[in-house]
């Protein structure tokens, strides 16, 4: 058998130098790892934490505190609130969490791997003979896939799978027939004389012929067990006693803590309807295979709003949000044209939604969710009022309508997943002069400055003649109003290139004309152009740019 390992394709390889770059530099690192780690949880480090903190706060600053215009032409309400993560059980109950919020998992007898059952493909392979030199056209895979159907070399691989995989599935299903398996390619060759081909099309497993077909385990190909659904709420118990009157959940999502408190919002300030509630913090998902990196994992943040409307203007307030939201990961400095709207098709709303749109990132994995908008129509307040009996319906004291359950538009969004998304973007690899001009290659993480963990480094040329003394005074006098850094070890082109990895948009030196005239060069991250500038106009200069 082949030990050959092909090279790592672009993306996969970009995404392993992101992970890597991640841990190496302090972001983010597999949660207690001394340990062995634990599958799906993470920790922040230093830098993880600043840039996550600066994206809560550019989120909690633009919704919360200085909210856009609403398509009426008004500034729209806002009010933050942070709900306990455990809560009353029943609240689980109402919102049909308890009941309804599972996946489909199966179990490899063999291996006792549990995958998703709806994260799982079949990938039909074909068997064609091998023809020197002949090159395979879509004909000839469109014939053999129709040969091949329904049980001939199907079978089962992980979603999204690499060509590995795949062949190490191929390998497996061929082993009985001691076919060596060659990797070339997309094109599977092997030694029983027959060429086989890997169809990109795969079927999902809830296709209607799933059940016939060979569904092994795409890890060992050993027998699974039938689907059946698992549900991803953590349990818990509270107090002493643990039966089952002491069962509680950690929340799978934030946004139940706002609908168990809209009436108290309502009651306690002087909102009126249209308006929202905004809410940042952990949910909890035990999640059946926690993958690429951050994307899923079992502990992670959300930011979810909220918002409240009259039923007549749901659907004005849907496009509103779904667009606004969209615009600002443009406007903190995500492409465009790595992201998209994906609306969901009539089947795949959930049976309360309305409409629901998908904001959607290129990772390197793959195109996948950054945040969901959804028109939730009066599902949750109603019930809410079913279960706990309060009522939640609205009173309009000026037009005097009668009472009504306010419609909700929910723009739900993961930190987590956009902290990465934002670090996938911000990854940059190109060549930067050293101390003696030549061309070195370099890593340089692009975040919007407003993202940014650090925003200005500050360095003295050289460890004498008095440049570290007035180097640490504009570092001082920097600190209380941004992330500053100070550093006088290496050679300064060294300590450029690691700022340039921190993502970090300027860096001041203090050098011999410093000492002369007062001034230091500020160099730019993106365009490593430098600027000579009067030293107490550095945190003006700075500021200016971080919006
Ligand atoms: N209240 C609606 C709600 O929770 P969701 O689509 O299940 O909707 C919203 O989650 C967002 O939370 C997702 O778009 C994603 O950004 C984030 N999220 C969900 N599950 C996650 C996980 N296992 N790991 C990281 N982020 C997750």
């Amino acid at each position: 058998m082949s030990s050959e390992k092909p090279a790592p394709s672009g993306p996969e390889d970009r995404m392993e130098k992101i992970v890597a770059l991640a841990k190496r530099r302090g972001f983010i690192y597999p949660s207690s790892e001394i340990y062995g780690g634990i599958n799906g949880f993470w920790d922040y480090g230093p830098l993880g934490v600043e840039l996550k903190r600066n994206l809560k706060d550019a989120w909690w600053q633009d919704f919360v505190r200085c909210p856009p215009v609403g398509p009426d032409g008004r500034p729209i309400q806002m009010v933050g609130l942070d709900a306990a993560i455990i809560m009353n059980p029943k609240v689980w109950e109402a919102s049909g969490h308890l009941a309804g919020f599972s996946d489909p998992m199966v179990t490899c007898k063999d291996c006792k791997k549990h995958m998703r059952a709806d994260h799982l493909t079949m990938v039909s392979i074909c068997k064609v003979s091998v023809i020197p030199d002949k090159v395979l056209t879509d004909e000839d895979s469109a014939l053999s896939e129709v040969e091949n159907e329904p049980t001939g070399n199907c079978f089962l691989v992980a979603d999204g799978a690499t060509i590995e995989e795949v062949q190490a599935a191929l390998r497996r299903r061929l082993e009985s027939k001691r076919a060596k398996i060659v990797p070339r390619g997309k094109e599977l060759f092997a030694e029983d004389g027959n060429k086989y081909y890997w169809l990109e099309s795969g079927y999902n497993t809830d296709w209607p012929k799933f059940n016939n077909l060979d569904s092994r385990c795409p890890h060992c190909g050993g027998e699974l067990t039938p689907k059946r659904q698992f549900n991803l709420m953590f349990p818990t118990t509270i107090g002493a006693m643990e039966d089952s009157s002491s069962v509680a959940y950690l929340r799978p999502e934030t946004a139940q803590g706002i609908f168990a408190n809209y009436k108290n919002v309502l009651d306690t300030t002087r909102l009126k309807i249209p308006f929202g509630i905004a809410q940042i913090g952990k949910a909890f998902r035990n999640e059946i295979n926690p993958r690429n990196f951050t994307f899923r994992s079992r502990e992670f943040e959300q930011m979810e709003i909220e918002f409240f409307c009259h039923p007549s203007e749901a659907d004005k307030w849907y496009e509103f949000w779904r667009d606004a939201r969209f615009k600002w990961y443009v406007d903190q400095g995500l492409k465009s044209s790595k992201l998209r709207l994906r609306p969901h098709e009539k089947d795949e709303l959930a049976h309360y939604a309305r409409a629901c749109a998908d904001i959607e990132y290129e990772f390197p994995f793959g195109a996948s969710e950054l945040e969901g908008v959804a028109n939730r129509t009066d599902f949750d307040l109603k019930a809410h009022q079913d279960k706990s009996g309060r009522d939640m319906t609205y009173f309009d004291d000026e037009t005097k309508e009668p009472r009504y359950i306010p419609y909700v538009i929910e723009p739900s969004g993961g930190v987590d997943r956009a902290t990465l998304a934002f670090l996938c973007e911000a990854y940059d690899e190109d060549t930067a002069p050293d101390e003696n001009g030549k061309p070195q290659s370099r890593v340089v993480l692009r975040f919007h400055p407003r993202l940014a963990p650090v925003k200005v480094a500050v360095f003295p040329l050289v460890k004498k003649d008095g440049m570290p003394e007035k180097a640490r005074a504009i570092y001082d006098a920097l600190k209380p109003h941004m992330t500053t850094f100070y550093d006088e070890k290496g050679a300064v082109g060294r300590r450029y290139r690691r700022q340039d990895e921190a993502g970090t948009p300027f860096c001041v030196t203090v050098d011999g004309q410093t000492m002369a005239d007062g001034t230091v060069t500020i160099r730019d991250r993106d365009t490593m152009k430098q600027d000579r500038i009067p030293s107490d106009g550095v945190l003006a200069y700075v500021r200016d740019r971080l919006t």
